[in-house]
């Protein structure tokens, strides 16, 4: 796994690690918030986390892969949702989902290299009457159609070039 921590990164997670130290059943609270704090569960995390709880790293690991409200990987700048709940799917979300990660480069559940996407599959949004539905940068957009999830990354990815042209 990669190791490319900053300092303020490392140093919260030695905060969170502190906090918990000595209590009863700590990991999964330090993970929590760990993932809360830096959006994802580095390595160096779950290190350090296994040293404080006397617990063997491959136990902390085993504990992120079985809880899915934990990730390995940080997410990317925006973030693309997609449900395939039932209702979404008999309305073919997964042509949502085949669209984003087309024009992404990210795979699904994960961040494209460079970065700036994520795509990442969900259960029920409670938002079935709009179905098929997707959360792009937290908007809600019902009734999507690959098309919109098209245009939606052609102004995010317009919206990136501006940006780095002012800067
Ligand atoms: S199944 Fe998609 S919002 Fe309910």
């Amino acid at each position: 796994m990669e190791r490319k921590l900053n300092a303020a990164s490392l140093q919260k997670i030695d905060e969170i690690v502190a906090k918990h130290r000595g209590k009863a059943g700590p990991v999964k609270l330090m993970l929590h918030d760990v993932q809360r704090e830096l959006g994802y569960i580095p390595v160096e995390a779950m290190e350090k986390i296994a040293e404080a709880s006397g617990v063997s790293p491959a136990e902390v690991y085993g504990v992120v892969t079985f809880y899915t409200q934990f990730t390995t990987q940080p997410k990317g700048k925006h973030v693309i949702n997609v449900c395939l709940g039932t209702a979404c799917y008999v309305k073919n979300s997964q042509a949502l989902v085949d669209k984003a990660i087309e024009l992404t480069g990210a795979n699904i559940n994960k961040t494209s290299d460079d970065g700036l996407f994520s795509v990442d599959a969900t259960r029920c949004l409670g938002a079935c009457g709009l179905a098929p539905v997707c959360i792009i940068d937290g908007r809600t957009i019902g009734n999507a159609t690959p098309q919109k999830v098209a245009e939606e990354i052609a102004a995010i990815r317009a919206a990136e070039q501006a940006e780095a042209a002012e800067a």
